[in-house]
């Protein structure tokens, strides 16, 4: 039976939220549009503060992208100074507030009130989460963030703007998202993950409006589209440990098809304890950061070619126990 929910920041079905995040696209409401942390004038100050911090870590602006099937690499980083905000409009700029939460303790305050409601949103023990944060995305009119996967789960919430279209596709779907790009996404390439045109009636298009959000599945593939409006949009992000644990076996996954084998995807072999357990034993014991955490084990792979010929050994011995 459904029940409606109305938390301190999100509201939505909680029951079908709970059985389905991890699978599918799931709108939600929110009354950010209306929250003074997130009108322009406080965004910039937040900016001001990022400068002052880091400025280069917290706040980073580019220019836009046009096209679905951009790479991020193709695009300029421009010079992030915080008046970009009110000039959105008559640039062709996207920029992002990073970590509001660690710059700026107004952030840190709301960050609680949200990461409560994905507690309860998804049934998951507020310590079980990790790499929990919100960004501010902010863009000019008519610039998109071209096809990509994310590894972290995230709600996407419109704050300022109404022309703006998001498509979120099916996490599963590997002709959407083949596994070896999957693989090669927790690899070597963040932008690994190619726009299929001819797939695009798989997705499930959102037009974006003020007070709307959309949750995205991690590896739940996606591209937005912004109209002729300026765009201001929150992102609140956080991630599993099942999460972490499904990107090594995608990380063993990859050096087994170089080393020429055709390994099962995550959860459809009997080995996927066997594939994260390993690259667990080479990664870094105590992770200061979800960069350790998740590539320490594989930097430490992809270094010599003979570990790669070890791994082809260590597996030979597996297959032939079972
Ligand atoms: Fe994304």
């Amino acid at each position: 039976m459904a029940h409606d929910w109305s938390g301190r920041v999100f509201s939505t079905d909680l029951v079908a939220f709970q059985d389905d995040f991890r699978f599918r696209s799931i709108r939600l409401g929110h009354k950010l549009d209306r929250h003074p942390l997130f009108t322009p004038e406080r965004l910039t100050l937040a900016a001001e503060r990022a400068v002052s911090a880091d400025g280069g870590t917290y706040f980073h602006a580019s220019a836009g992208l046009t096209r679905l099937d951009s790479r991020f690499d193709e695009t300029n980083a421009l010079r992030p100074f915080p008046e970009l905000i009110a000039n959105l409009r008559y640039l062709s700029a996207w920029a992002k507030l990073s970590s509001l939460d660690s710059f700026d303790s107004d952030y840190a305050d709301f960050l609680s009130d949200a990461i409560s409601d994905l507690s309860e949103l998804t049934g998951q023990p507020k310590s079980a989460m990790s790499e929990k944060h919100i960004t501010v995305f902010m863009a000019s009119p008519n610039v998109s963030t071209p096809f990509h996967i994310d590894h972290d789960f995230n709600i996407l919430a419109q704050i300022i703007g109404s022309e703006k279209r998001l498509c979120v596709f099916p996490p599963n779907d590997r002709d959407l998202v083949t596994q070896e790009e999957v693989e090669g996404f927790y690899v070597t390439d963040m932008s690994a993950a190619k726009y299929k045109p001819h797939l695009q009636t798989r997705g499930n298009l959102y037009p974006m409006e003020p007070g709307m959000a959309v949750s995205i599945p991690p590896l739940g593939p996606h591209w937005v589209q912004n109209g002729n409006d300026v765009s201001i949009s929150l992102s609140l992000v956080m991630s599993l440990p099942e999460f972490d644990r499904r990107a090594k076996i995608h990380q063993v996954n990859y050096h087994l098809r170089k080393a020429g084998f055709r390994p099962a995807e995550p959860g459809a072999g009997s080995f996927d304890n066997a594939k994260a357990n390993f690259l667990t034993m080479l990664s870094i014991r105590k992770p200061m950061n979800q960069r350790e955490l998740l590539f320490s084990g594989v930097d430490r792979l992809r270094l010599p070619a003979r570990v790669l010929r070890g791994i082809g050994r260590h597996w030979r011995a597996l297959s032939a126990r079972n």
